[in-house]
């Protein structure tokens, strides 16, 4: 004779559902885990130039700046920014040393653009925080 056996499948379901809200909760937490990083890093990234872009600073660095600093220091002309005596001190002189290069080349920047060539060589570069 078959017995059927509801307990079995009852026991069955159940183990399914533990085993969806294990699931679940790994999932949460490893959600959770990863909202933490970014919040820890973007705070660990303090960066002075609030709303700057850094990635259309780059672009616009790359088709108007790098070519002479190479030209002159060698390289991929970023040594310019990392030489032991560099002119740059304070994340104020290096927007002030962008809007002179702006000003005497003739670029004719915009400040939000003068605003992300900040926000990439100070990420890439400088690093100041405030
Ligand atoms: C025609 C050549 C030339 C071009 C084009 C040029 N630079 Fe420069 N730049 C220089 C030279 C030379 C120095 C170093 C000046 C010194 O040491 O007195 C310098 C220095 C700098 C520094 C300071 C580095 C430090 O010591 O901390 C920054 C920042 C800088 N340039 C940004 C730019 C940006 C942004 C552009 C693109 C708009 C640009 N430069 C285009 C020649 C150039």
């Amino acid at each position: 004779m078959i017995h059927t056996r509801p307990q079995a499948l009852e026991s069955a379901n159940w183990r399914n559902l533990k085993a969806k809200i294990n699931y679940m909760q790994k999932a949460y937490l490893f959600l959770f885990s990863i909202v933490l990083t970014i919040f820890i890093a973007s705070n660990a990234n303090a960066e002075p130039y609030a709303g700057g872009d850094s990635a259309a600073g780059k672009a616009l660095v790359d088709k108007n700046c790098i070519q002479c600093h190479a030209d002159r220091f060698g390289g991929n002309g970023s040594a310019i920014y990392t030489r032991e005596n560099r002119l740059v001190k304070t994340s104020r002189g290096l927007l002030a040393q962008i809007r002179n290069c702006n000003t005497m080349l003739g670029i004719k920047w915009f400040e939000d653009e003068e605003l992300n060539v900040a926000s990439y060589l100070n990420k890439t570069y400088y690093h100041f925080e405030k």
